[in-house]
Formats: C-alpha cells, sequence, structure tokens
C-alpha cells in the first residue's frame, strides 16, 4: 500500500495557518503571498503529485485539498485585510499635527487657508458700516409664514403685488402658507413685533440674510441670493432721514466718487416708494452698457413705512413714524468689484474665488 501524499495535509495546513497569524506587515504578507496560496507553496505542490493516484482516490484527494486550500486562503485574506486596517490607522496618526489643544487630521502643510466668500465678506462690511451709524444687526428666518413674507406687509392673498415675488412654497400645512422668504422685508415685522411686546420701541436695525425667488439664474439673478434690510422706527422720522442714510451709506461703501439718488417706485409695505440708484461703478456716470447708458444702477427699494404696516404689528403710527430699505448684497459685491456675470459667486472657481481672500 502506497501512502497517501496528504497523509501530512493536516500538518500543512497548521503550520500554513500559523505562518498567516505572524505575519506582521502588508509587505511581508505580499512577499509571503507565493509560499503561503501562491506557485510555491506547499498546497500547489501537492497537488501535483496527485497525478499519480487512482482517478477514484485522486477526486477525494483533490476535494480534501481544496477545502485546505479554502481554509487557508480566507485565513490570508482576513490577515491582509487586519494589516490594512493597521497601515491606515498608523498613516492617519503620523498624519496628525498637534495645535495646541486642536487637533488636525490629515492635513498636509503647506495648507491653502479658506477665507471667507466675497458674499460673506460684502455683508461683514455692510454690516460694518450701518454699526458706525448706528443701527444694529439682527436676523430672521429663512423659512416664513405667507403672514410674513405677505400679508404683514400690506400684500393681502391674491393682490397682484405678489407678482412682483416669484415664490418657492414650502410643502407644509395648507397649501400655499409657508414660503423661503423672498426678501428680507418680513425680518421688519420680526424686530417690530418683539419692540411692541418687550416696550422697546425706537429701532434702528439692519437685517441680512438669505432669499430665495423661483427666478432663472443670468448675469445679473440668482435664484438664491442675498439681501440687506433697513428698518427705523422713531419719532418724527421723515423722508429727509431716508435720503441722508442711502447718501451716508453710498458713499461709506462705494467711495467718495460714488453717489446716490432715489426716483419714485412702488412697493406695498412703503408709502411713499422709491427706487433707490447708485452712480454707475462701471462708467462712473459717463453711461454704458452695464448701466444702459443712463449713468445709474439700481440696487433696492425704500420708502416711509405704510400706516398699514404699523397697524399689523400694533404700532401707533400716530406716535411713531419710520422707513426701510432692501438691496441685495450679491449685487452690491458685483457692482464693487465689477463682476460681469453673477453666476460666479455660486460657481466656487478657485481662480475666482483667490481674487477676494
Ligand atoms: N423687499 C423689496 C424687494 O425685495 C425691497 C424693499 C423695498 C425693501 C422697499 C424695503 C423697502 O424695506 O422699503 O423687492
Amino acid at each position: 500500500m502506497t501512502s497517501s501524499p496528504l497523509k501530512d495535509l493536516a500538518r500543512h495546513v497548521e503550520e500554513l495557518l500559523a505562518t498567516v497569524r505572524e505575519l506582521t506587515s502588508m509587505d511581508g504578507a505580499l512577499e509571503a503571498e507565493p509560499t503561503i496560496t501562491g506557485k510555491r507553496s506547499i498546497l500547489s505542490t501537492l497537488q501535483k503529485s496527485l497525478g499519480s493516484l487512482e482517478p477514484e482516490a485522486r477526486r477525494d484527494a483533490g476535494a480534501q485539498l481544496q477545502e485546505a486550500r479554502r481554509v487557508v486562503e480566507e485565513a490570508f485574506a482576513t490577515r491582509k485585510n487586519e494589516l490594512a486596517q493597521v497601515a491606515r490607522s498608523e498613516a492617519l496618526a503620523s498624519d496628525r499635527i498637534e495645535l495646541g489643544d486642536v487637533i488636525v487630521q490629515n492635513v498636509r502643510w503647506p495648507v491653502d487657508a479658506g477665507h471667507p466668500g466675497l458674499v460673506a465678506s460684502t455683508q461683514r462690511s455692510l454690516e460694518d458700516v450701518f454699526v458706525a451709524m448706528g443701527f444694529r444687526v439682527s436676523e430672521g428666518p429663512e423659512v416664513e409664514s405667507d403672514w410674513y413674507n405677505f400679508e404683514a406687509l400690506n400684500i393681502p392673498p391674491a393682490h397682484p403685488a405678489r407678482g412682483l415675488w416669484d415664490t418657492f412654497y414650502v410643502e407644509l400645512g395648507d397649501p400655499e402658507t409657508v414660503v423661503l422668504r423672498t426678501h428680507t422685508s418680513p425680518t421688519q415685522i420680526h424686530l417690530m413685533e418683539d419692540a411692541v411686546g418687550s416696550n422697546s420701541l425706537p429701532i434702528h436695525a439692519v437685517m441680512p440674510g438669505r432669499c430665495f425667488r423661483r427666478d432663472t439664474p443670468d448675469a445679473r439673478h440668482l435664484a438664491t441670493f442675498h439681501q440687506i434690510e433697513g428698518l427705523v422706527v422713531d419719532r418724527g422720522i421723515t423722508f429727509a432721514d431716508l435720503a441722508g442714510v442711502i447718501e451716508t451709506f453710498t458713499r461709506a461703501f462705494f467711495g467718495p466718487d460714488i453717489s446716490s439718488r432715489l426716483r419714485p417706485g412702488f412697493f406695498p409695505f412703503t408709502e411713499p416708494s422709491a427706487e433707490f440708484e447708485i452712480t454707475c461703478t462701471i462708467c462712473h456716470g459717463e453711461g454704458c452698457r452695464t448701466c444702459s447708458q443712463t449713468g445709474w444702477i439700481e440696487l433696492g427699494g425704500c420708502g416711509m413705512l405704510d400706516p398699514a404696516v404699523f397697524d399689523a404689528v400694533g404700532i401707533d403710527s400716530e406716535v411713531w413714524s419710520g422707513f426701510a430699505f432692501g438691496f441685495g448684497i450679491d449685487r452690491c459685491a458685483q457692482m464693487r468689484h465689477q463682476i460681469a456675470d453673477m453666476r460666479a459667486l455660486i460657481e466656487n472657481d478657485v481662480r475666482f474665488l483667490r481674487q477676494f481672500s
């Protein structure tokens, strides 16, 4: 009787599994692969020796060998996985940089430090100008009820003036009762309600924030954009105060050679209302394509608060008067930096972003 070539198979498997367990690195594993599962392994040598067996014995031995190979290959794959994980956490650990109490993970130096985007920095400088003029900064929600975005601003349901704002509605509550705010004007209502509730009139505030309209983006419009709203409620406020604030702001923000003018306009929440224009920053008033040869660019709207708005929030318009204004922050950035196409503000092209660091 010839002894089976597989008589030591169990021992060989044990030895292979021990070798696998003792592997300590991915490099070592790759180096050992030919002798564990590859051509130079004992399993391959045994495979070749089966050729001399009778067909039936060969089939049995083949099955045994296949099972042995499966066990070894599985153990080897598992060990390789473990080693890869160890290698990954070691790499992460060596990339950690201790910065005092702060640990930054996976950063390679020199790093490209980020900076506020153009819209954010424009918003900050606008706030600075108004704070210097005695205004405080306040914010309101981006999702509003119909009451704040329209009704309290003297825009009743189905009023044709609603057509001025292409509105995104939120599917919440009754249809068309919750909106993404189309302007920052609803924040005026919140401030006035709060001031009435806490008996803290007068108000001198600016309210920056994000707004949304169902607009197709083009060179001068974005569907998500930013406005800054202004509100003054005090005793004896006149249109001259409004014009003075707009002119002071324009020169402080755009420079002494840019001025403002007010033209009659219409907004349901102000009476009288005006459109507020500034000297075209591209041609400095000479007339060019951007300003349609007029020398002026429209920035926003303004006016004296309509008594209907005071009524809506419970302020006595016999005692208090006030003005409001609102204009686009993105538009300001565009005019100050002469950006031809506003869509550059949302494309995140680093070549554009870097110019405003
Ligand atoms: N909310 C207006 C708009 O988005 C702009 C505006 C006009 C704001 C007149 C005001 C204002 O506060 O008094 O078109």
